[in-house]
C-alpha cells in the first residue's frame, strides 16, 4: 500500500471535532443524560404518528422543498416563504451560512465561550475566526464585537441566550450593536433556545429581522420542541440571504419524517410549550437551589445552567457522573448542566451540596 493519501484541504488540520454530550451511563441504578440540552420528554403521541405514517414511504426521496413545512413556518411567524431556509438541525443551517458568505481571506466574528460548531464550521470554510471574549458576567460583549469588524468581516454570530453560559443580551444593546454593524455583513441571531426565555427584554430575533436586511434568525425544532434526533431547523432572512441558504443545502437533507414531525409539531405547539414552561420553572428551583448552596449561577434563560469552575470542573464533573448524572465539563473553565427530568435535577443539586461543602 502506499504512503500516499489523498490530498485535502489545509484548512482542516487541526479542526476540534465536534463533541457531544456523552451518554448516560449503562448499568448502573440511574443514569441521566444532561449533557446536551435535549428535551427530556419523550414524543408527543401525535407527532410519532405522523412520523410513524411518513416511515411507511421512506423508500421515496423526502420533498426536496420541504413545502408544506415552509408554509406553516410562513403562516406561523408572519414571513413570506421565500425568507424561510431548513436544513439538517440549525448546525446545518448555520455551516451553509458561513459557507455562503465567508472563505480564506473573510473573517466570521463570534464571542467565546460560546457554541462549539462556530470555531468548527468557520475553519471548514477557510475564514478566520475572530473570537470575542464574553464579559467577567458571561455575557456577550457586543462593543467589543462591533470593534473587531473589519472589512474582512463577512459574518458574526450572536448566540442569544448563549450556550454554555445560557447568558443574554438584551433589546437596546443588541439594537445598539445592530446599529453599527455594516450593511454587507450578515449578522446570525442563533436563537435554538428561544422559547426558554422569559425575560421581556430580550428581543425576539424574527422582529428585529424585519427591519434589517443584514439580520438572520436561526431557530431548531431540537430543544423546545424534542426533535433532536431527527435534525430539522430553520433560518428567517432575507433575499439573498435565504436564496443563498437554498443554493447551498444538501440536496434532500432534511427527511420527510423530520418534515412531518415539525409540522406534527408546530400543530401541538400548545402542549410543547407547556412542556417548556415545566421546565423554565424547574430551571428556577435548579438556580436557587445553587445559590441557596451558595454558589455563583449567572442568570440563565435556557434550559441549562453554568458553573464556572475553573480547575474544579473535571472532579465535579466526575462526581455527577458518579452520582449518575452526566454534565458537560469545559476543562478549566467550568460545566454545563441541562435542566432535565426533576429527579435527575435533584440528583444533581445533591451533588452540587456535596461538593460545595467539601470545598
Ligand atoms: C446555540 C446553538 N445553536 C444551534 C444548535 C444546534 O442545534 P440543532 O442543529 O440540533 O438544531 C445548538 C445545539 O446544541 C446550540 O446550542
Amino acid at each position: 500500500m502506499s504512503e500516499t493519501s489523498p490530498k485535502l484541504r489545509a484548512e482542516l488540520e487541526g479542526i476540534p471535532t465536534y463533541k457531544p454530550g456523552k451518554p448516560a451511563a449503562g448499568g448502573g441504578p440511574v443514569a441521566y443524560k444532561l449533557s446536551s440540552n435535549e428535551n427530556p420528554y419523550p414524543p408527543l403521541p401525535g407527532v410519532m404518528e405522523s412520523v410513524t405514517a411518513a416511515a411507511a414511504s421512506f423508500n421515496r426521496y423526502p420533498d426536496l422543498a420541504c413545502t408544506l413545512l415552509i408554509n406553516e413556518l410562513s403562516e406561523r411567524f408572519g414571513v413570506p416563504a421565500s425568507h424561510l431556509a431548513t436544513g439538517t438541525g440549525s448546525v446545518g443551517v448555520a455551516q451553509q451560512l458561513v459557507q455562503a458568505t465567508s472563505g480564506p481571506g473573510d473573517e466570521v466574528i463570534y464571542a467565546w465561550r460560546s457554541f462549539e460548531a462556530y470555531p468548527i464550521i468557520t475553519q471548514i470554510s477557510g475564514a478566520k475566526a475572530v473570537q470575542v471574549p464574553l464579559t467577567p458576567g458571561d455575557v456577550h460583549d457586543l462593543d467589543a464585537m462591533a470593534d473587531a469588524i473589519t472589512e474582512r468581516t463577512r459574518l458574526i454570530f450572536v448566540c442569544n441566550p448563549n450556550n454554555p453560559t445560557g447568558t443574554v443580551v438584551k433589546r437596546a444593546e443588541l439594537e445598539r450593536f445592530l446599529d453599527r454593524v455594516p450593511r454587507d455583513v450578515l449578522v446570525v441571531l442563533d436563537e435554538a433556545y428561544r422559547e426558554f426565555i422569559r425575560d421581556p427584554e430580550v428581543p425576539d430575533g424574527v422582529e428585529l429581522y424585519r427591519k434589517r436586511p443584514n439580520v438572520c434568525v436561526l431557530r431548531t425544532f431540537s430543544k423546545a420542541y424534542g426533535l433532536a434526533g431527527l435534525r430539522v431547523g430553520f433560518a428567517i432572512a432575507h433575499e439573498p440571504v435565504a436564496e443563498a441558504l437554498r443554493k447551498t443545502a444538501v440536496p434532500f437533507g432534511v427527511s420527510q419524517l423530520a418534515q412531518e414531525a415539525a409540522i406534527a409539531s408546530l400543530r401541538a405547539e400548545d402542549a410543547l410549550l407547556g412542556r417548556v414552561g415545566s421546565l423554565v420553572c424547574e430551571r428556577l428551583r435548579v438556580v436557587e437551589g445553587l445559590r441557596a448552596q451558595g454558589w455563583t449561577v449567572p442568570e440563565t434563560q435556557a434550559n441549562f445552567v453554568w458553573l464556572r469552575l475553573g480547575e474544579l470542573t473535571v472532579p465535579f464533573a466526575a462526581a455527577c457522573e458518579q452520582a449518575g448524572v452526566v454534565v458537560r465539563p469545559f476543562p478549566g473553565e467550568g460545566v454545563r448542566v441541562t435542566v432535565g427530568e426533576n429527579e435527575a435535577n435533584d440528583i444533581f443539586l445533591k451533588v452540587a451540596e456535596g461538593f460545595r461543602k467539601d470545598l
